[in-house]
């Protein structure tokens, strides 16, 4: 009998055990018993991470939108698949049964297909959090179509190169969003990026907030009317295995984003599986992730894991300070939730709140909270335990990444313990491993090191997108043969993992993880900047923000914050609003080494105000630039 769902200690045991022994039986078993084939497979695994090539369940066949969707007919057709909340309170929500949502995405289905998207061909969805988000995904799914969603904060720059990296044929987006108080034109911002690309055929507009648009003849077209033509009848197309299913956008510490590329089989069974386990669904409940589906984790827990397992999923569109600071209690109240799944810097920005917006609502629905995104600080944690969870709710600290498509290391809720601070033990099937700096793996249990996963695992990303080369220096360059996670860990004495953040540039902010050089790229872009560094500091509520030291060319003279709102333009511009510096200071030079590289770590160490213990500086090329740094810091 598979381990899909593990319900207690004993079995979760065995189940890592298992794993480790037989990854083969271990998988096979899972995929066979849980998921609809129209083939099963030649080979559970093939491996060789030196190369990198991976593939999981060759010569299967399948499509995962039939496992979502036709699989939940017979048994939940007329359970709520998704449960809609629009940002305005006092509209209602909005219940979609598994019927439902099936025929709208077959029907959403046919419509892709009339514009002449076929298997293969990939589309970017660049929406706000309604249901046409999920169903275009699905409906994608189901012709095997490629999906790329871009997250509907990213700039029009972003958007185009997103767009170009992957060249997708169609766009699907809306004519506006909601969020808060505020409207966002993002036609307009589709409009500004597909200025800059080629390939694009055809835009699908969802009308959701009824403004005035620009619609380009024979390139833009109103989804309703389409979708009133349509049939909803559309059989799915039948995939291999290894097909890809989406590609989803990851910053790089260099470079342009990397398409992470997610291929059919391994993701479902992984999204399947380990939805099950960490959030220990049970039929009546109804499952709340806050995250966007423009992020891996609205794909593998809104979307995917939770169908697979004809779960309730809520989507939610609007922001947890509208239109008070009480809106996420107030959604757990209204609709009974039991699995309540956010970031860290939500709830540290809600615990600086009043309790009494926690209080005036109840919560006594919720079994099981979650924290994905980054590090989840010690009073965070609590506070969230005591005053969301009431001390009697597990709260699961999920570690993963885009890469690796589903939750790596967690507790499991009810039957492996919650430790503040540790995401914990890995899932079975998943095996971390520490290294050193010399490359080899660290035996002793308890130790400290560079965090890499050793054997594969169903949902790990295939390639970049285009870049089959990319991929392997990112990943498995470091440490030959074994995934390099970029992050660093610690490992207490009996094995539970405490991430302690990232090794490279990439800077977490927000839960959003964001590459250091495009973000000097963008600063660099400003007529008067001569360079820029950018580093991370601690936050209350960011976790990590963003500290710009930019140097300006001779030409100076003009309003300091003037300057500054013109460099944080220039980001949003070119990313979007969520990589806007919080601190920018203007300096004479960069520390630098003889070679010429900026010295970061004097830089880290400076805006976290910690100047005390630089460390020996006078082999820099110009050791001046840092007193003179330290001297006007924030
Ligand atoms: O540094 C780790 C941090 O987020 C990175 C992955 O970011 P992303 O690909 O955007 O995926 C985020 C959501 C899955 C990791 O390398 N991270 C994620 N979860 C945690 C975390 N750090 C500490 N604890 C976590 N629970």
């Amino acid at each position: 009998m598979s381990h899909y769902h593990i319900k207690s200690i004993a079995q979760f045991n065995q189940a890592t055990q298992e794993a480790k022994d037989n990854p083969e039986q271990f998988w096979h078993d899972i995929a066979l018993e849980n998921f609809m084939w129209r083939n099963t497979w030649d080979t559970v695994v093939k491996h060789d991470l030196t190369m990198p090539s991976v593939t999981w369940f060759e010569g299967a066949q399948l499509n995962i939108s039939e496992n979502c969707l036709d699989r939940n007919l017979a048994e939940r057709g007329d359970k709520t698949a998704i449960l809609f909340e629009p940002n305005d309170p006092d509209a209602s929500a909005e219940k979609i049964t598994y019927k439902e949502l099936h025929k709208r995405v077959c029907t959403f289905a046919n419509v892709l297909k009339s514009k002449g998207i076929k298997k293969g061909d990939r589309v970017c969805l660049y929406l706000p959090m309604i249901p046409e988000l999920a169903i275009a995904v699905l409906a994608c799914a189901r012709i095997g179509a490629i999906h790329s969603v871009v997250f509907a904060g990213f700039s029009a720059t972003a958007l185009a190169t997103r767009i170009d990296d992957c060249a997708c044929k169609m766009v699907i987006t809306s004519d506006g969003s909601y969020r808060g108080a505020k409207t966002i034109d993002l036609k307009g911002i589709v409009d500004q990026a597909l200025e800059k690309c080629n390939g694009i055929e055809s835009v699908l507009v969802v009308k959701r907030i009824a403004s005035e648009i620009l619609m380009v003849p024979d390139r833009d077209f109103w989804l309703a009317p389409l979708l009133a033509q349509a049939s909803d009848i559309c059989e799915p197309e039948i995939m291999d295995a290894e097909d890809p299913l989406f590609v989803l956008y990851t910053s790089g510490s260099t470079g342009k984003p990397k398409g992470i590329v997610h291929t059919t089989a391994g993701y479902m069974v992984y999204a399947g599986y380990s939805f099950k386990n960490v959030f220990q669904y049970e039929e009546d409940d109804v499952y709340w992730c806050t995250a966007d589906i423009g992020w891996i984790t609205g794909h593998s827990y809104i979307v995917y894991g939770p169908l697979l397992n004809g779960a309730t999923t809520v989507m939610f569109e609007g922001v947890p300070t509208y239109p008070d600071v009480g809106r996420f209690w107030e959604i757990v109240a209204k609709h009974k939730i039991t699995q309540f799944y956010t970031a860290p810097t939500a709830i540290r920005a809600l615990a600086k709140e009043s309790l009494s917006l926690v209080e005036k609502h109840d919560l006594s629905s919720l079994k099981i909270l979650g924290s994905v995104g980054e590090p989840i600080n010690e009073e965070a944690w609590h506070w969230y335990d005591d005053h969301i969870g009431k001390n009697k709710c597990p709260i699961v600290d999920t570690w993963w990444q885009t890469e690796n498509g589903g939750i790596m290391i967690t507790s499991i809720p009810g039957i492996t313990e919650s430790i503040p601070t540790y995401a914990t033990l890995p899932l079975p099937g998943i095996q971390p491993c520490l290294m050193d700096e010399n490359g080899n793996e660290i035996l002793e249990i308890k130790a400290e090191g560079r965090m890499c996963v050793k054997f594969p695992w169903p949902s790990m990303a295939r390639t970049i997108y285009g870049n089959h080369e990319r991929y392997k220096e990112t990943y498995f360059a470091s440490f030959n043969g074994k995934y390099f996670t970029g992050d660093g860990a610690l490992r207490d004495e009996l094995g539970n993992y405490r991430i302690t953040g990232r090794v490279d540039d990439v800077i977490i902010v927000s839960g959003h993880n964001l590459g250091t050089a495009p973000i000097e790229d963008a600063i660099d872009q400003h007529p008067l900047v001569a360079e820029s560094a950018v580093v991370g500091f601690p936050h209350d509520i960011k976790g990590t923000a963003l500290y710009g030291f930019v140097t300006l060319k001779n030409e100076q003279g003009k309003d300091e914050n003037e300057l500054r709102n013109e460099v944080n333009d220039m980001i949003a511009s070119e990313i979007g609003p969520i990589a806007k510096l919080e601190k920018i200071q203007f300096t004479q030079g960069l520390p630098k080494t003889r070679s010429g590289k900026i010295m970061r770590r004097i830089l880290r160490k400076i805006a976290e105000g910690d100047s005390s213990n630089l460390g020996d500086i006078s082999t820099l090329l110009n050791p001046e630039a840092v007193q003179d740094i330290i001297d006007n810091a924030f």
